[in-house]
């Protein structure tokens, strides 16, 4: 029985009622359904529509039902009702009889549906949160790990500079942290309480909403009842936050499906997070990192899925809205599952060091070198960058490194070039060279981790 049938007499065809209930994705949100429900019975006693006793015995059966709920939740979906809101009430009713009636004094389920998505948001983001953290806890361990690991850097897919797996490791660890920085700011946005903003313009009960907000573990009370119930920027931002973490995710698998490629053979992923093919024997794919790559669609999809929906709604609140919470909960499954994917993938990875290192000694990736060593010797900048690309030059027509030039063939290019030069071109020194904050040195990648490793009290 739907909860408005004094109004209809007729019942919804059962096509229309499938396409409206939201039970069979609402569901998710039955425990903060209860817990609010549980809030909303002790305001009622302030504002005497329930004697304290009646309460106490809402109250027990909401509790018993939160624990039932608890220990099977899929028990929902076999019940009919439209929504989590209608269940939970139906089930009161079940257990208490009349007196359950009386807890939708003054409520909406429009308040009531807004409120316990913040509290399941608020809940999800303390998940995620461990998430991030323990992603960016593999990427230091593994950064500790492999700081002898040379290999290229890469601008436009050209080897670019020389640099370190752990440097590397260190990069995605700044965006995961950023990541989490933006977690904790949605949280700081969203943990307002719209209980007991009505359907749209208010509760008629004159209740403490600010003691009711603190019940629930809401930092405040909302201000404007036709806001709260419209009012879903919690979602966009968890999305938005969702959706920059998946692309750092995104590019940090393509990356290593790069690097693991055979012609890069830079790393080695374990058979653990890899899969054959039916056909080519020989053949062991990347699916986890792909996988990963490839979610990212359906994220960034949730946030312009919902930012269409909610674009252009007139106040208050629209069925329109309901599409919010499909979104949001694949969204985060999705984020939340791809987390726990790249700490495995990192778990047992093997680095091929003498691999990167060839890698890195190709590709001429210490020319920018020679430029400062003639810099050093006087030379202005950009002429120094031209004889330099003249010397790469020679270098290629010769199929040899610039350090592998004679001291006769480098004056070629430059008189100013002396024996020195060869410590210079050499890789340890590239990276050495690189000792300001954020470079690559071994000593400034050393600082990072142990910083890292402070923030993460590791
Ligand atoms: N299932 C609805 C939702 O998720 C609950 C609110 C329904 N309100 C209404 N007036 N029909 O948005």
């Amino acid at each position: 029985m739907a909860l408005w049938g004094g109004r209809f007499s007729q019942a919804a065809d059962q096509r229309f009622k499938h396409f409206n209930d939201s039970l069979r994705f609402d569901y998710r949100l039955a425990e903060q359904d209860i817990i609010g429900s549980i809030a909303w019975s002790k305001a009622l006693v302030t504002v005497n529509v329930l004697s304290y006793d009646e309460q106490k015995k809402l109250e027990k059966a909401l509790n018993e039902l939160r624990i039932s709920v608890n220990q099977d939740p899929e028990q929902i979906l076999r019940s009919d009702a439209e929504d989590i809101h209608s269940w939970v009430e139906q089930q009161l009713i079940e257990k208490v009889g009349d007196l359950g009636k009386k807890l939708h004094t003054g409520r909406s389920r429009n308040d009531q549906s807004t409120t316990d998505l913040k509290l399941w948001c608020k809940k999800e983001i303390y998940h995620l949160i461990e998430s991030v953290d323990h992603l960016r806890k593999s990427l230091v361990i593994t950064a500790e790990q492999h700081q002898q690991a040379i290999m290229p850097g890469y601008t436009h897919l050209q080897r670019a500079q020389p640099i370190t797996f752990a440097h590397w490791c260190l990069a995605y660890y700044e965006m995961l942290t950023r990541d989490k920085d933006r977690l904790q700011d949605t949280l700081k946005r969203l943990d307002i309480s719209p209980l007991g903003s009505g359907a749209l313009a208010g509760t008629a009960y004159p209740m403490d909403r600010e003691e009711l907000a603190q019940w629930l573990g809401f930092a405040k009370a909302t201000n404007n009842s036709l806001d709260s119930v419209s009012d879903r920027d919690h979602v966009l931002e968890l999305l938005n936050t969702a959706s920059i973490s998946m692309i750092h995710l995104s590019r940090f698998a393509e990356d290593l499906i790069i690097f693991n490629s055979g012609e890069a053979n830079f790393v080695e992923l374990s058979d653990r997070v890899t899969s054959g093919s039916s056909l080519m024997p020989q053949k062991k794919n990347p699916d986890a990192l792909e996988l990963i790559r490839g979610k990212v669609g359906r994220v960034v999809g949730a946030l312009t899925g919902l930012m269409v929906t909610l674009k252009g709604l007139p106040l208050a609140y629209n069925k329109d809205m309901q599409e919010d919470k499909e979104h949001l909960f694949d969204a985060i499954d999705t984020w939340h599952e791809c987390l726990d994917m790249a700490c495995l993938v990192l778990e047992d990875i093997k680095i091929n060091y003498e691999v990167c290192l060839e890698a890195a000694k190709q590709g001429y990736s210490n020319a920018t070198e020679l430029a400062d060593y003639l810099v050093a010797k006087g030379i202005p900048f950009r002429e120094a960058h031209h004889i330099v690309g003249e010397a790469v030059v020679g270098a290629i027509a010769k199929q040899k490194a610039l350090e592998e030039l004679s001291l006769d063939e480098l004056k070629s290019f430059s008189h100013v070039i002396e024996d020195d030069v060869y410590t210079i071109l050499s890789l340890d020194s590239c990276l050495a060279k690189r000792c300001a904050k954020g470079g690559v040195s071994p000593q400034q990648v050393r600082i990072a981790i142990a910083a890292a490793k402070q923030q993460l009290s590791l």
